[in-house]
């Protein structure tokens, strides 16, 4: 009994674009963001406010954010670090802000340059100050299977994070496999793990496809009643610390393997299709995803 539908929320423009070296424009970023809210979308990661010397390519978090034209009923998050971040963030009036921790120590040194510790303390008066503001929190939960300096990741460590987000008024915690390391065994103890502090209604998978099993792994969440997914289009990304690691699975993928179960996403597949190939042809590559390239071929 799988869920009967599902939402995505396209990480596209934020996770899929923070690792590009050469500089994506304001305006490329917002015809894909207009795209993809065309394409049935009802949420979109659109950019993060973190430092533009640590991920350059989201500098233009902003003129981004200025530049959409809202469309009713869909939601637009951004990722904030820290109440600096927050104060930026607030004038771009976010529907949802997104705070990130990792479950690995070593992780979290390298992805926001303090421990933990120190990074829940940081987010609890970024959370507080939001939901002040009315404005939804979710979380972010790095490497929660993996590492990519510590290794192997045990749920335990998972269900501290999950508890720590849930004290300082996390709403919502997306659970990460950061590099794609996880298979579905893994990826359903972290779930499992998660599920001890949180609903099934307030938790999403966010799935990298290194090695090739994330929809694999999106299916193992579905059988434990996970309906929500970030998803990135065309596949695009890779995490700047996070060494190896390629983007998320493709929304193209996970759009053909929902409808193929006959789930519903509120998404046309085509419209999807061509919003991964505006951004795949201006980066000069093909769409990272199998369905695009068949459906492309056809
Ligand atoms: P820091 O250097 O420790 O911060 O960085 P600081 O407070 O010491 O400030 C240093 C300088 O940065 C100062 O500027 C600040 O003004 C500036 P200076 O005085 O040197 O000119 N600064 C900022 N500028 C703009 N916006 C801000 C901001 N904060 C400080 N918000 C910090 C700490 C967290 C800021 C830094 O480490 C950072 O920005 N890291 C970026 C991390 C990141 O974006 N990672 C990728 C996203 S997470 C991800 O991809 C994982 C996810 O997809 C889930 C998954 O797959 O696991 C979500
Ligand atoms: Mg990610």
């Amino acid at each position: 009994n799988l869920p009967s539908k599902v939402k995505l929320v396209d990480v596209g423009p934020r996770d899929g674009l923070q690792n590009e070296k050469s500089p994506v424009p304001a305006a490329v970023k917002i015809e894909l963001v207009h795209r993809l809210q065309s394409a049935g979308l009802s949420e979109i990661e659109v950019t993060s406010f973190v430092s533009p010397k640590w991920v350059p390519q989201m500098a233009d978090n902003a003129e981004v954010m200025a530049g959409i034209k809202r469309k009713t009923g869909v939601r637009y998050s951004v990722l904030t670090p820290n109440m600096q971040g927050l104060e930026a963030a607030l004038l771009s009036k976010p529907d949802e802000i997104v705070v990130f921790a990792a479950a690995s120590e070593a992780f979290s040194q390298r992805n926001i340059n303090c421990s933990i510790a120190e990074s829940i303390q940081r987010f609890a008066l970024v959370v507080q100050a939001a939901r002040d503001k009315g404005i939804y929190v979710r979380g972010a939960m790095s490497c929660t299977v993996g590492c990519p300096y510590e290794g192997e990741i045990a749920p335990e460590r998972v269900a501290m994070l999950a508890s720590m987000m849930k004290d300082i008024g996390v709403q919502h915690v997306g659970i990460a496999d950061t590099i794609g390391v996880g298979t579905p065994i893994k990826v359903q103890r972290a779930i499992e793990a998660t599920l001890k502090h949180y609903a099934i209604d307030d938790v999403s998978g966010h799935f990298h496809d290194t090695y090739g099993q994330a929809l694999g792994n999106t299916l193992a969440a579905l059988q434990l009643g996970v309906w929500q997914f970030d998803t990135s289009v065309a596949g695009l990304g890779g995490c700047p610390f996070a060494k190896g690691a390629t983007g998320n699975v493709a929304s193209e993928d996970v759009v053909y393997m929902l409808h193929g179960l006959g789930i519903e996403t509120g998404i046309d597949l085509e419209k999807l299709v061509d919003a991964g190939q505006f951004i795949s042809d201006f980066l000069g590559r093909k769409p990272n995803s199998r369905a695009a390239t068949a459906l492309l071929n056809k």
